[in-house]
């Protein structure tokens, strides 16, 4: 039941209606018998500014952040973990009792605990790792791989200007499409950080065979939750780690920065997901 006394968090974005988060985040609110309620609200780019500062003070602990707000997001807060400040975008912001605005990028930790769920044998500092794509995904990417230890993190884009861009500012080797073999040769996992294929109806084809028998294909779309580039992981046997785990690994700390605690690690918030994805 949901009282005066009930703490709210939230999720911010536009379009957020499909938004999973209140899914995972209220499963586990009442696994843990904590009495907090979880939901999404949809604030267009002219609110969001505005919508923040006046959620400063009050008693909701905080919001997480996503399309097309996170770069407003970090913009917004007073003080940022530099993971978020390097990644130029957050996806968690904290209100504190004294009106400041904290904010932080758990998508990082996120990529690295798909990892470690979905393919453990994979050691983000054991070797190199090629991140497919420049933009903002791509660059939280490359900054979770360095602080993971990862010694060779190779950035491979449609537009080189842009990999070079931000091995510059984040770090990494910048690597042209045409170059894209060289990019995987010896890799220990390529994730693909790309659009493609979810707007545009295009698919980025890649050639993955020219990876070790062993390196780990990892797509950050989750929906298809098995994208192309996963399909033809797994067509040449590789192993996989989806967009999901990664979903669900960015939460985790969110919950935790929300409402004191660690999520319960036995509710299966997975299942709950793909129920909700119609699979
Ligand atoms: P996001 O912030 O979600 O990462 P973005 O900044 O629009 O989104 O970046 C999209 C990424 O997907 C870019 O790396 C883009 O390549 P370009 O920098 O060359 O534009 C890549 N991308 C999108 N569609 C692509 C396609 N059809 N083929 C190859 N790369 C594509």
């Amino acid at each position: 039941m949901i009282t005066g006394k009930t703490r709210v968090a939230a999720v911010v974005g536009r379009p957020i209606a499909h938004s999973l988060s209140p899914i995972l985040h209220n499963a586990w609110l009442a696994a843990a018998g904590i009495d907090g309620v979880y939901v999404a609200l949809e604030v267009d780019e002219l609110g969001f500014a505005s919508f923040v500062e006046g959620l400063r003070g009050t008693s909701l602990s905080g919001v997480n952040v996503t399309l097309p707000h996170k770069e407003a997001a970090l913009a917004a807060a007073h003080e940022a973990h530099p993971r978020a400040r390097r990644a130029q975008a957050a996806n968690l912001l904290v209100f504190d009792e004294y009106g400041a605005i904290y904010a932080d990028n758990t998508d990082g930790l996120g990529l690295i605990a798909a990892f470690a769920e979905q393919a453990p044998q994979f050691d983000p500092a054991g070797g190199p790792v090629v991140v497919v794509g420049a933009g903002g995904a791509a660059k939280g990417a490359v900054g979770a791989l360095i602080d993971a230890g990862c010694p060779d993190v190779r950035i491979v884009n449609r537009t080189l200007a842009r990999a070079e861009g931000l091995a510059r500012e984040v770090g990494g080797s910048a690597f042209a499409l045409d170059d894209t073999e060289a990019a995987f040769h010896g890799a220990r996992a390529v994730i693909n950080a790309t659009s493609a294929g979810l707007a545009d109806g295009q698919t980025l084809r890649l050639p993955l065979e020219a990876t070790p028998e062993d390196c780990v294909a990892m797509d950050m779309v989750y929906k298809p939750l098995v994208t192309p580039f996963l399909v033809q992981a797994r067509d040449l046997g590789r192993p996989t780690v989806d967009g999901l785990a990664m979903l669900i690994g960015q939460a985790r700390p969110s919950f935790e920065a929300f409402f004191g605690q660690a999520p319960p690690q036995d509710t299966d918030v997975r299942k709950l997901a793909l129920e909700a994805l119609g699979l």
